[in-house]
């Protein structure tokens, strides 16, 4: 048996560490390591094939790197390719290694958010597309009315730290109103992006104040816990040193520089091919 390694934690850039701290107050003890595939990011306007090809690439990295479970903390990736790498390509590449995603958390616990049985999904052109929400929550949560809206400016402004801009209000006042003439019984919102926590005070100035707006941070900490309490047999494969370590396809240093502000605190990441 090989020794005890760190759990992957994926996104196409920075989004991901928003889940990753959330992750790690939660569950401290464990080894974790980061990978932003930065130099391809967003992702969240390319095609399935795309999606599906880059979030399989990444994949097969921590693999190389022997984790024996990796999170995809991004929705267009859980959205697009995770289903067919769990069924498809896992029972063929590594049957002992487990691939989870950030949908089926959250969906499976949205529901409870809301008491106007309205919920308002703001995402990527492709999480939006994919329709995994509407699926997903009716499965859960058949009496919930769902209704979506792509915010493609949204990550753009973030990765680019505009995130405080006169852009980003234009752009934040935009989609939430566009969301609320769809469905105005809306009392729960989900960012069903992880970029979009940044911008979490600024849709929630933008809304009326009855509107409950969710991240998905601590529901994705909470759901990964009970995992590795409900799965032992790869629990003991996750080493526990509390030490991350970040990497980034695109330049080291321009990742540093803009990582703080997801993560909460200065990070050192290294550049990886893949
Ligand atoms: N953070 C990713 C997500 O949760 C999207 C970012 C992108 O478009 O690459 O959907």
């Amino acid at each position: 048996m090989q020794p005890a390694q760190p759990i992957g934690v994926f996104d196409s850039g920075y989004g991901g560490l928003t889940v990753l701290k959330e992750i790690k107050t939660k569950l401290p003890q464990y080894d974790y390591l980061y990978l932003g595939d930065n130099a391809r990011a967003p992702y969240g306007s390319r095609s399935f094939e795309s999606v599906y090809r880059y979030t399989l690439e990444c994949v097969q990295w921590f693999f190389k790197k022997n984790c024996p479970l990796v999170i995809l903390a991004c929705n267009t990736a859980s959205a697009k390719a995770l289903r067919t790498i769990q069924q498809k390509d896992l029972p063929k590449i590594a049957p002992h290694k487990k691939v989870l995603g950030v949908i089926r958390p959250t969906t499976e616990i949205i529901g409870n958010f809301t008491k106007t049985n309205n919920i308002g999904i703001l995402a990527t052109n492709g999480t939006v597309q994919s329709a995994s929400y509407l699926v997903e929550i009716n499965k859960f949560f058949p009496g919930v009315k769902v209704v979506q809206q792509a915010c493609p400016m949204w990550v753009p402004l973030i990765e680019n730290n505009e995130h405080n801009s006169r852009g980003a209000d234009y752009f934040v006042k935009e989609y939430l109103d566009s969301l609320l003439t769809k469905n105005n019984s809306i009392d729960t919102v989900l960012l069903a992006c992880t970029h979009y926590p940044l911008l979490k005070n600024k849709i929630a100035e933008n809304l009326p104040g009855h509107i409950s707006v969710i991240s998905q941070g601590e529901i994705v900490a909470g759901s990964l816990a009970g995992y590795l309490k409900r799965h032992p047999e790869i629990e003991k494969e996750c080493s526990q040193n509390g030490q991350t370590d970040f990497y980034t396809t695109d330049a080291a240093e321009d990742f540093d520089n803009h990582a703080t502000v997801f993560y909460g605190k200065p990070i050192r990441s290294k550049y990886t091919e893949l």
